[in-house]
C-alpha cells in the first residue's frame, strides 16, 4: 500500500514515521555565518553573521528584499556553497567540515531543493524527470519508476506521469519538481520562490503541500518568499535586511497575511 494519501502525504504508520525523534528536535542549526563576496575593492556581505534553529517538522519562511541575502543562506544550508566563517548543521551532521564527495551525496539523499524556475529536464516526461534521483543513486530502473509514480501520485499527479514538461501548467511542473524532492524522503526541503511564477491557485495548492510534508511527514522546510501571503502559510517568518536577521514573525500557519506584511515592512525596511 502507498505510504501517501492524496494530499497528506505518508497516511499509514510507516517505519519512517515510527523512527522520527520528538518534534522539538533541532534539524538545522545556523551557528554566527559570513559569507563575503570581493569584486574589485568592493566587499559584499551577502550573509553577515546569521544564527538561527528550525525544529523538525517545522515550516520556516525566509522573506527580505532582493539582495538581502535569502539565496545565499539557502545555498549554504544546503552545501550548494561553504561560509566563510560560521557553523551549519543539519540533522546532527555539520556540513560545512564534509569533504565535497560526502557533502553531494549528503545533499542527494538527504535533502530536497526546489527552485522558482522548475529545473525539469525538458526532453524527459514527468516520471522520468522524478525518477533521476534514484537513478543517479545507482538504484534500478523498476525501483525508480516505482517510486515515481508513488511521489507523483502524492502530489495529485498520477495522471501526468507521461507529460513532458512544455505540456503542463507552471503548477503542475513544479509539484513534478517537489515530487523529484521527494523522492528521497529528505530530512529537510530548501525551497527558493517556489511559487515565484505561479498564479495565486497553483501557488497555494504549493503552500498546501508544502504546510503537509511538515505536518504529516515531519519534515522541515525552509522557503524564500517575497509575498506575505506565502510567508503566512509558515509557522515563522525569519525577515533578513542586509545579510543580518533583522526580526521574525510567528505565524503558525494561520493565514494572515496583513500580520506577516506588517512585519516585513517595520523590520525589512
Ligand atoms: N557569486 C557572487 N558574487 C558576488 N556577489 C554575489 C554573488 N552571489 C550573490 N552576490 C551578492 O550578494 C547579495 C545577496 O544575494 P542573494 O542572491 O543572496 O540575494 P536574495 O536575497 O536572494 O535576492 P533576490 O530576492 O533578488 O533573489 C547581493 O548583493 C548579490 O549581488
Ligand atoms: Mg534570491
Amino acid at each position: 500500500m502507498s505510504r501517501f494519501n492524496a494530499w497528506g502525504i505518508f497516511a499509514d504508520s510507516s517505519p519512517l514515521m515510527t523512527d522520527l525523534k520528538p518534534q522539538s528536535d533541532v534539524v538545522v542549526s545556523i551557528d554566527d555565518v559570513h559569507k563575503h563576496y570581493h569584486l574589485d575593492d568592493e566587499t559584499i556581505r551577502a550573509v553577515d553573521g546569521v544564527s538561527a534553529s528550525v525544529a523538525r517538522g517545522e515550516f520556516l519562511a525566509v522573506m527580505g528584499h532582493s539582495g538581502s541575502g535569502k539565496t545565499t543562506l539557502m545555498h549554504l544550508v544546503g552545501g550548494l556553497d561553504l561560509p566563510d566563517r560560521g557553523r551549519i548543521r543539519v540533522d546532527g551532521r555539520e556540513i560545512n567540515s564534509m569533504s565535497d564527495t560526502e557533502r553531494t551525496l549528503y545533499r542527494r539523499r538527504h535533502l530536497g531543493i526546489v527552485f522558482q524556475a522548475f529545473n525539469l529536464l525538458p526532453t524527459l516526461s514527468a516520471l522520468e524527470n522524478v525518477m533521476l534521483p534514484y537513478l543517479v543513486d545507482g538504484r534500478s530502473s523498476a525501483e525508480s519508476r516505482a517510486r515515481a509514480k508513488e511521489v507523483l501520485e502524492a502530489v495529485q499527479l498520477g495522471h501526468r506521469l507521461k507529460h513532458r514538461p512544455a505540456l503542463m501548467s507552471g503548477g503542475e511542473q513544479q509539484r513534478v519538481a517537489i515530487a523529484r524532492a521527494l523522492m528521497v524522503e529528505p530530512v529537510l526541503i530548501l525551497a527558493d520562490e517556489p511559487t515565484g511564477n505561479l498564479d495565486p491557485s497553483s501557488s497555494k495548492q504549493i503552500w498546501d503541500l508544502l504546510r503537509s510534508l511538515c505536518e504529516t511527514a515531519q519534515t522541515t522546510v525552509i522557503m524564500v518568499t517575497h509575498e506575505a501571503g506565502a510567508a503566512a502559510h509558515a509557522d515563522r517568518v525569519l525577515f533578513l535586511k542586509s545579510g543580518r536577521l533583522s526580526g521574525e514573525a510567528q505565524s503558525e500557519g494561520a493565514g494572515d497575511a496583513q500580520l506577516v506584511a506588517d512585519r516585513y515592512a517595520q523590520l525589512a525596511n
